[in-house]
């Protein structure tokens, strides 16, 4: 609750005189601390393949990944995620490619950690960057086969955490993939490798560009609807929360972000775990695209939406524009 006076003696505009007093009395601000950076990397031989539905993004070969980590800790940016593009002959419907330690993630989670130790790696853990048909889970006669798909997450995760990955993020929506990858991680001595579930994540139309930037664009048959949440709904998310935070996750994300501001409120209000929000890759290419036509200015649309998360609840966002915010910011 805000308490304020009646004009004339109280006068908000008081307070929004001078740049000074607006900084003092700011309520939320923005730092680089805030900042996860979401990074695209493929197993080609070019150091950067650009992607064309989201101008100054780049796929990024592995050394190019590594030399980005650096980057990282330079601009003060605590985590990476990495997000992958492979070679769509190694792609089939079981989405095998996922469970090999030495596969595209893997060696990048290496490189990374070995180029910029104290930077956080965080890896997505879902199929679809590795199944033939697009899906995050095992495919049957049209169906996404739950149980099964999260016997096989908890193993991608427990690989990708034996490569180096500090935080696992299953981006899946299967029922109960929580707590099995803690299950498997726990049993394998890994019990203090963090776990940020994309707890509310809805199917979404802004995912769009990012289905280009890892190849399962083309790929894709039907939609999410059956496991990624509907986006008419509010207290459904609650509920996918409370199951994830019972199973043992460490943090949460909501996705996509600025339009979903509403849920990053109420899952930090009813939780108060650390709640991230990422700012999708259709989020990025609209500033982009708008920007380019100069009909809304860059630089400024992003530390206003960047710092609207921080108002809305999040402890941070996973964005594609951290290292142009850090370089801002810094
Ligand atoms: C899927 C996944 C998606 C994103 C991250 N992980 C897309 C989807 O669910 O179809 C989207 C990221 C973005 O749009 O920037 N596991």
């Amino acid at each position: 609750m805000s308490y304020t006076g009646r004009y004339p003696n109280a006068r908000p505009r008081r307070l929004r005189q001078t740049d000074w007093v607006r900084r003092l009395t700011r309520e939320h601000t923005l730092s680089p601390d805030d900042l996860i950076w979401a990074l695209i990397v493929h197993d080609g031989a070019d150091a950067e393949v650009p992607v064309a539905a989201m101008p100054g993004v780049a796929r990024l070969n592995v050394r190019a990944a590594a030399d980005a980590a650096k980057r990282a800790a330079k601009l003060g940016i605590p985590a990476i995620a990495i997000f992958p593009h492979i070679d769509g002959a190694k792609k089939d419907a079981a989405g095998k490619e996922a469970l090999n330690p030495n596969g595209l993630v893997c060696s990048a989670v290496r490189a990374m950690k070995d180029a910029a130790p104290d930077v956080g790696i965080m890896v997505d853990v879902a199929l679809d960057p590795f199944t033939d048909h697009g899906h995050d889970g095992l495919l049957e006669d049209g169906r996404i086969l739950n149980d099964e798909t999260v016997a096989v997450l908890a193993e991608q995760a427990l690989i990708q955490v034996k490569a180096g990955a500090d935080i696992v993020a299953p981006s899946d929506m299967m029922d109960g993939r929580v707590g099995a990858i803690r299950a498997a991680l726990d049993g394998a001595g890994h019990q203090d490798t963090l776990i940020m579930s994309y707890a509310a994540k809805y199917a979404s139309a802004f995912y769009g560009p990012y289905r280009e930037a890892i190849g399962s664009a083309k790929a894709l048959k039907g939609d999410k609807r059956t496991y990624q949440m509907d986006f008419g709904n509010t207290d459904e998310a609650l509920r996918e929360v409370a199951m994830d935070v019972a199973e043992g996750a460490d943090m949460l994300l909501v996705k996509p972000g600025i339009a979903y501001l509403d849920i990053v409120t109420r899952v930090k209000a009813t939780f108060g775990l650390p709640t991230y929000a990422f700012q999708v890759s259709g989020e990025y290419a609209m500033i982009k695209a708008a920007s380019a036509n100069g009909w809304v200015d860059e630089d400024r649309i992003v530390i206003e939406t960047l710092t609207a998360f921080k108002r809305a609840g999040a402890d941070g966002v996973v964005t594609y524009f951290a290292p142009k915010a850090a370089e801002m910011l810094g």
